[in-house]
């Protein structure tokens, strides 16, 4: 048997629940950043003795790192919900996940996203609504969760089953409104755009009717619309109803069908039309803003959706194992002129290979200036293996930094602005660095504009690769 990358134990294994008020450090802190870093994803992905099949599986976990003083503490907890509990009572996987399912004779054949045996680990992302702090997964079942704590706080199911059945993780927050895409399958399946004023009313703006829902990750939002790029990675819903396999492996890449970019006014729900565009896949939407007659649409980018497979751990612990590079691509939606004769249009804005890639979303989302995209890559150098390096894009001109060392694989980095900044890069980027060879991680704090290290603290275990995270002043 070849051996395993030096990532795959540490980065996919399973973590403890560890607290600590003070983690050694070298360099130095900003004194204005004195806020919390929560983080989101996978804290195991072994169950008894079953294990998850893919990245994207595994059981909950908050991981939250606060800032003062000049210093970081740090705890992670799972999240308590269904998924876990039971996991924990039963000793296997009670839940399916996203390409796992749990051994069908404890339960039979009702695992469906239509059965409430869907799972309820909420480990993609997280986000702030109202004053609530609420874990995000892509079943809508969202967890509320206490930030200071990090204990489950109870179960926000502002979206039934009658509202839709999969949501995308990555909400848009705009003037006081949170809004998001839930799919809802049916016979008719409709993709819905919700608007979330307050904490618990959802409303209902627009929705797009299809009859092959796409699996669709995150959206766009512009001043005007919403941007639903449906990715030709596409469901017959029946196969969700009668779910013979785990969710994702119901959906079949069908690059025939193009990639079309559907528009809904966001203030009218208006359908306000289709753009057609050639085949490709991403998760992650970038930033989005209308210019003259176009909507431009900044996005990670895949010819096909073989980066959901590379995700597989039996890949990932392939000693030559590579993962697809994403590529950050401008499509230019053209907003006049007859439906039929409109097509988008791209062009590539960086080399780098990009992948959870963020920006100034409080201060640029939006806006057409907005320069800069942080983001997870892979070193052209050292092609094998897991993310191994942070990149920065300025996406005017293309150039990219890079923050790279060997052995270390770095989490989605997230820029933290200098309060008072007027340059767009005036301020921070945390990622949680996995040290293969070290055994540890540690939380790696790049200056934004010179992106050099300017601290780091060691974290005594290795942090799971994780997903979605986001800083927060007030806590
Ligand atoms: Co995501």
């Amino acid at each position: 048997m070849s051996p395993l990358p030096e990532y795959f134990q540490p980065g996919f294994g399973e973590n403890e629940e560890l607290t600590f008020d003070k983690l050694p450090m070298t360099g130095s802190l900003p004194a204005w950043l004195s806020g919390t870093l929560l983080r989101n994803g996978p804290g195991t992905f072994r169950v008894g003795e079953q294990r998850y099949r893919h990245w994207f599986d595994g059981l909950a976990m908050l991981h939250k790192f606060s800032f003062g003083g000049g210093q970081v503490s740090y705890a992670n907890k799972f999240l308590h919900n269904r998924a876990y509990t039971e996991a924990q009572a039963i000793g296997r996987i009670a839940y399916s996940e996203f390409a796992t399912d749990p051994c069908r004779s404890l339960f039979g054949k009702v695992m469906s996203v239509f059965s409430p045996q869907i799972t309820d680990s909420a480990k993609v992302s997280l986000t702030k609504i109202a004053d609530r702090f609420v874990a995000l997964a892509e079943t809508p079942i969202q967890v509320e969760f206490d930030p200071k704590t990090l204990e489950m706080a109870g179960v926000l199911k502002y979206e039934e089953n009658e509202v839709g059945q999969m949501t995308t993780v990555h909400p848009h927050h705009d003037a006081g409104t949170m809004y998001n895409v839930v799919t809802r399958y049916h016979a008719i399946s409709h993709y819905r755009l919700y608007g979330l004023a307050g904490s618990t009313q959802s409303n209902l703006i627009g929705q797009i009717p299809t009859t092959r829902p796409a699996y669709m990750h995150s959206f766009g939002l512009s001043q005007n619309y919403a941007i639903l790029t449906e990715f030709p990675l596409v469901v017959n819903p029946i196969h969700l109803l009668l779910w013979l396999r785990p969710f994702i492996e119901n959906f079949r890449w069908q690059p025939e069908r193009g990639t079309p970019f559907w528009l809904l006014n966001r203030h009218t729900g208006e359908k306000v039309g289709r753009i057609d565009g050639d085949p490709f896949f991403a998760f992650h939407h970038v930033n989005a803003f209308e210019q003259g007659d176009e909507l431009v649409v900044d996005i990670v980018a895949y010819p096909d959706d073989g980066v959901i497979s590379a995700f597989y751990l039996n890949r990932l612990a392939e000693p030559d194992s590579e993962i697809p590079f994403g590529e950050l691509r401008r499509y230019r939606l053209p907003l006049r002129g007859p439906n039929q004769k409109r097509r988008a249009s791209y062009e590539v804005l960086s080399d780098a290979c990009l992948e959870l890639p963020r920006f100034d979303y409080d201060r640029y989302n939006m806006d057409a200036s907005y320069r800069y995209v942080y983001a997870s890559s892979i070193n052209p150098a050292q092609r094998h293996g897991f993310y191994n390096q942070v990149v920065k894009v300025d996406v005017r001109n293309g150039r990219s930094q890079t923050w790279y060392e060997p052995n270390c694989y770095p989490g989605e980095p997230v820029f933290v602005g200098a309060p008072d900044r007027t340059a767009e890069d005036d301020g921070v980027v945390l990622s949680v660095v996995l040290d293969a060879a070290a055994g540890r991680s540690f939380l790696l704090v790049l200056d934004a504009a010179s992106f050099t290290e300017r601290a780091r603290a060691e974290i005594p275990h290795a942090v799971l690769f994780g997903y979605h995270g986001d800083y927060f002043e007030s806590i």
